[in-house]
């Protein structure tokens, strides 16, 4: 089930830029940064739900190429669901089209799925379900 915006991800090219305009000039508190996955991470509390900056270290990743092709910008939208597994089922049996055939551990201690932006209207839609 469906609870939440979790997060937005955004993509930036440079992290410690983007932190000047969200900590700096907007005020948010940053709440946790990472390396994960080829990435350079920092999550920044809005409200109940948070902003996930992203900036690529490995250039041929994923997101190193959706920079590239459509700059920087907000890059996927992640919905929190109370079982990350179920819902991968249940939205893939109703005809999704999945990236993740399996839940994957995510940043931020979650464990994720994403869609193809091709069957969810041109977002990039992950789901996602903090580990306790
Ligand atoms: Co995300």
């Amino acid at each position: 089930m469906i609870q939440k915006i979790d997060h937005l991800g955004i993509a930036v090219s440079d992290l410690d830029e983007a932190l000047k305009l969200y900590r700096d000039t907007l005020g948010l508190e940053v709440t946790k940064t990472e390396d994960f996955g080829g990435m350079k991470i920092a999550f920044i509390a809005i409200g109940d739900t948070e902003l996930e900056l992203l900036q690529p270290t490995d250039p041929s990743s994923a997101l190193a190429k959706f920079i590239e092709k459509r700059g920087e910008g907000i890059q996927h939208v992640a919905l929190r669901v109370d079982d990350v597994e179920k819902s991968l089922e249940e939205l893939k049996a109703k005809g999704l089209r999945v990236i993740d055939e399996k839940p994957r551990p995510g940043a931020g201690n979650a464990t994720i799925a994403f869609f193809h932006p091709k069957s969810t209207h041109g977002v990039l839609l992950e789901i996602c379900q903090p580990n306790s």
